[in-house]
């Protein structure tokens, strides 16, 4: 550093100094402007430091320059800062630290989708991999292939959302299960395998606190060289035991499917009563979620029928399989102890922020 250098940094030093100080104790505003003009003003203390600077020698100039630079810059941040305080203290706004800020809130997973990834997740660790198909679908997968004939009673159980649009073959529809997958997946993927099918289903049932016109299911099946009942039993009990609690109990009553034979309908024990009290609590007191029942009905289920895998071109003296399929929003429903279906479809944060 040349001489000349040092003796400006030290006056540079000295005038920082001060400065600061100045607008420490600055009063108001007022007091912060007056300094503004007489540190950094057209005629300020800077400005006429910067052309003395063109009186020095052109190799001291830059370093000089630096210097400068850096105590304007000092100087306006301070008075920036103090500004800033005092534009506030003036309209008698002090700053309240102990406030609550202004939260972000952070998004969820949709408690239907956490839900199928609850289901899927205790499907995949016993071997079963997830598949999906169309919500569009055809008249032939969403009922012929699985044995539900045109003109049969068993249709209206599966009531349908019908499109305008017809292929040369067959009727599109929004399906009204997933149980179609079961016979695309077939088609195309010899035995053995599990698979599970979540998504989006359409019936047109009028909404109400158990109805919607779109909900959703997860499929199961199981196709290989000999499945049994039993297994279906072990794989929905392990199922429900994971899902509800290692407590809960399993029931199949039979059932008809037109897809599986035999069929059942699985119940799990009541999981707020467990369906234990006695007899006189249940007829006296009644179980609000199970009415007194002790069961609840969460799917159905079965043995994959012989005339499905004719359908798909399998011989079904060689093969065996299992196939389930169960309402997400009614695992959720009794899971969480949610009381209408609609919450789920209202997007109300207040409600879905609790999951
Ligand atoms: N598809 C049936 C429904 O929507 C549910 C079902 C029952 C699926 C039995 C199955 C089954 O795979 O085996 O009501």
């Amino acid at each position: 550093m040349t001489g000349v250098e040092l003796f400006m940094k030290d006056q540079i030093k000295q005038i920082e100094g001060q400065a600061l100080a100045e607008i420490a104790s600055a009063g108001d505003a007022a007091a912060v402007e007056a300094l503004r003009i007489k540190y950094l003003g057209r005629k300020g203390v800077v400005a006429d430091l910067f052309k003395k600077m063109g009186g020095l020698a052109p190799a001291e100039k830059p370093g000089a320059g630096q210097l400068l630079n850096a105590l304007k810059n000092a100087i306006t941040k301070a008075i920036d800062e103090k500004s800033v305080g005092s534009a506030g203290e003036e309209a008698g706004e002090k700053l309240d630290v102990t406030l609550p800020g202004i939260s972000i809130h952070q998004g969820r997973i949709h408690p239907v989708i956490k839900t199928i990834y609850e289901i899927c997740d205790i499907f995949i660790s016993m071997g079963f991999k997830v598949v999906e198909g169309p919500e569009i679908e055809t008249e032939h997968y969403n009922f012929e292939a699985l044995n539900i004939p045109l003109e049969h009673p068993s249709r209206d159980a599966f009531d349908t959302f019908y499109l305008k649009a017809t292929s040369p073959t067959s009727k599109y529809l929004l399906r009204s299960h997933t149980s179609p997958v079961q016979a695309r997946f077939m088609e195309k993927n010899k035995p053995p395998f599990s698979i599970l099918v979540p998504g989006k289903v359409y019936r047109p049932d009028a909404t109400d606190a158990s109805h919607s016109f779109m909900f959703h299911q997860v499929e199961g099946l199981a196709v290989a060289g000999d499945i049994h009942f039993s297994d279906l039993k072990g794989a929905l009990t392990a199922f429900a035991k994971q899902m509800f609690g290692k407590n809960t109990r399993m029931r199949f009553r039979p059932s008809f499917f037109p897809f599986t034979e035999p069929s059942a309908e699985v119940d799990i024990s009541c999981i707020l009563c467990s369906g234990v009290q006695s007899t006189e609590y249940r007829e006296q007191k009644r179980c609000s979620l199970c009415g007194g029942k002790g069961w609840l009905e969460i799917l159905g289920a079965g043995m994959v029928n012989p005339k499905v895998f004719k359908n798909v071109g399998y011989d079904p003296e060689k093969v065996t399989g299992f196939a389930f399929g169960m309402g997400v929003e009614r695992i959720a429903i009794l899971k969480y102890g949610i009381e209408d279906i609609r919450m789920f479809f209202e997007n109300d944060v207040r409600f879905l922020r609790q999951f």
